[in-house]
């Protein structure tokens, strides 16, 4: 009680000196908001609503960052909430805000001393709106640019939209805030930031072992909307969603104001997160570790184990020998798969116990001999070095900066890689045309095409010299925009044609390769897939 009061004054004097001077650890009452102060040497006070757990005002360093009119919280803001405040003592000072729904629980932390808010969220259900995403809406005028991508996602000024409500045309550019997105395995912070003191406000995500899509999952990460800077942490959504959602703490992760400098994730501490009791949370010591050693991956290429199961997912990178070690992971057994930068190799599984390091190899086995008559890309589960595969992640197939898309013709020998389209879509660039020269007829062969995403039913058919190869089955529907959204990871369909002898010939031979689907669309929403490589060759 006394200490309670004696921080209460703190926080009272705080608000009444200037930026910098004075701040004290603890939370106040104030009206319906509970007020929290961090104690950090650059001032971090902010409000959480008793009602709906929303935040409604964040001044760092003396200045307001939280956007008005609408609050920063989990969705589009809980309603309402059952929400309680603490303070608790363990190897540091905490305050903790719980906010509590049927399905869904909170957690706001602050640890003493640190300009950083902390979070972690709770499920048994997927939210009704079909995602799950921490939102902080802040002021563009403090905080108007973004870090890494900036322009790409700023859509304030925007005079038309050029898909749905979310791909804007500003200033002769498309933005939108599919455009900030990164790989979960590149995630390091994403921020906010403005002001001559440069004040940055950063997302971290120590780990996204409850989140779904894996390692090459990219989701949106920040948008200068105008009215509000918006900064994110999606944990799960149905952007380009290939596994279903899963369940349990989302989190620890946490939100970071700082000055002038950009923070790592590889220098934030959550390791006191189990002394703050939140649901769900696996303490290192619950874990488990898998060490091994992978063979098989292409040369030049990042070799990536990925472990999954319902309940969590995990990736490491391998080293130039092979050898990887796994994050400190749940126990249970786990899918475990190996590519060579994205593009899938070898599958395995793995029991994980509590307290132990598992020795599990894992060995690519996709590169059977074969005699190659021409390959064009590179089979990395990406459509890196194609046409507009430069730009595509951060802009619409419709941007003016894109090369045209043809359709092209690829000829084997003279062509350069970025004569070939990334993608094929079936009402743009329908079909691409493959011309080589072969010094005798081969026979029997085989057309192997990759891809790495199909949007709206599209799989490729081929001709060759002619002849009609199959139209394949319908891939898996994934129901999402893709490219149009930057996005190329889907489930990577690898489709083989069987091409009878008789069919190459000595000589010039012509192979097409055209988007096929059910389905209709216009322009860049009609059906299309995604080339990742394309290799003639026979046994
Ligand atoms: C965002 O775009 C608007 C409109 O083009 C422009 O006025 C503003 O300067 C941009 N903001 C940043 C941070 O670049
Ligand atoms: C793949 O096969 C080719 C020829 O068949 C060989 O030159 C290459 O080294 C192989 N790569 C791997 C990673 O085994």
């Amino acid at each position: 009680m006394e200490l309670r009061s004696v921080v209460r004054l703190l926080v009272l004097s705080a608000s009444v000196f200037a930026p910098g001077v004075l701040s004290a650890f603890g939370y106040t009452s104030s009206g319906n908001n509970y007020v929290i102060d961090a104690g950090s040497a650059n001032p971090l006070v902010f409000s959480v609503s008793k009602s709906s757990c929303d935040i409604n005002s964040i001044k760092y360093r003396g200045t307001e960052l939280q956007y008005s009119n609408t609050g920063t919280h989990i969705g589009s803001g809980l309603g309402s909430a059952t929400v309680s405040v603490s303070q608790i003592s363990g190897s540091s000072r905490y305050i903790k805000v719980t906010c509590v729904t049927s399905t869904l629980t909170h957690y706001i932390v602050v640890r003493e001393g640190e300009s950083i808010i902390y979070m972690a969220t709770y499920i048994t259900a997927e939210p009704s709106v079909g995602e799950l995403r921490f939102i902080a809406r802040l002021l563009p005028d403090k905080l108007p640019n973004e870090y890494p991508y900036g322009e790409v996602s700023n859509t304030s000024g925007a005079s038309a939209t050029v898909e749905g409500s979310d791909v804007f045309i500003v200033n002769g550019q498309t933005r939108s805030k599919f455009y900030s997105s990164t790989r979960f395995i590149d995630e390091d912070s994403h921020c906010v930031y403005g002001g001559s003191d440069l004040i940055h406000v950063c997302i971290m995500t120590p780990q996204q072992e409850s989140s779904s899509g894996g390692p090459f999952f990219r989701d949106i990460d920040s948008n200068n909307a105008g009215d509000s800077t918006n900064l994110y942490n999606y944990m799960n959504s149905g952007h380009v969603q290939t596994e279903a959602f899963r369940m349990g703490l989302h989190g620890p992760y946490a939100m970071q104001f700082s000055r002038s400098g950009i923070p790592s994730v590889k220098n934030l501490d959550v390791s006191w997160f189990g002394e703050v009791s939140v649901t769900g949370y696996v303490p290192a010591s619950g874990r488990g570790t898998v060490q091994g050693t992978a063979s098989g991956v292409q040369s030049g290429m990042q070799g990536v184990v990925h472990w999954y199961n319902s309940n969590a997912q995990y990736w490491a990178k391998t080293s130039s020998s092979g050898a990887f070690t796994s994050p400190l992971m749940k126990p249970g057994t786990y899918t475990m798969v190996l590519y060579q930068t994205e593009f899938k190799i070898a599958t395995t599984t793995v029991t994980v116990s509590a307290g132990q390091t598992t020795r599990q190899d894992i060995a690519g086995n996709f590169n059977t001999s074969r005699n190659t008559l021409f390959q064009i890309g590179e089979y990395d589960g990406q459509p890196t070095g194609f046409r507009n595969a430069d730009k595509f992640l951060r802009m619409h197939p419709s941007d003016s900066r894109m090369d045209s898309w043809g359709p092209l013709t690829y000829t084997v020998g003279s062509s350069t890689l970025s004569d070939f389209p990334m993608a094929v879509f079936k009402s743009v660039n329908n079909p691409v045309t493959i011309k080589f020269n072969l010094a005798s007829a081969p026979g029997a062969a085989t057309l192997r095409i990759a891809t790495t995403l199909s949007f709206a039913g599209s799989r490729p058919q081929a001709t060759v010299n002619g002849w009609s190869g199959p139209v394949p089955a319908a891939p898996t529907k994934i129901d999402s925009r893709g490219v149009t959204r930057g996005a190329y990871r889907g489930y990577g369909e690898i489709y083989t044609v069987n091409i009878p002898a008789g069919t190459l010939v000595a000589g010039t031979n012509t192979i097409t390769i055209s988007s096929v689907s059910g389905s209709d669309g216009d322009a860049f929403l009609s059906p299309n897939f995604i080339f990742d490589a394309v290799e003639l060759y026979t046994a």
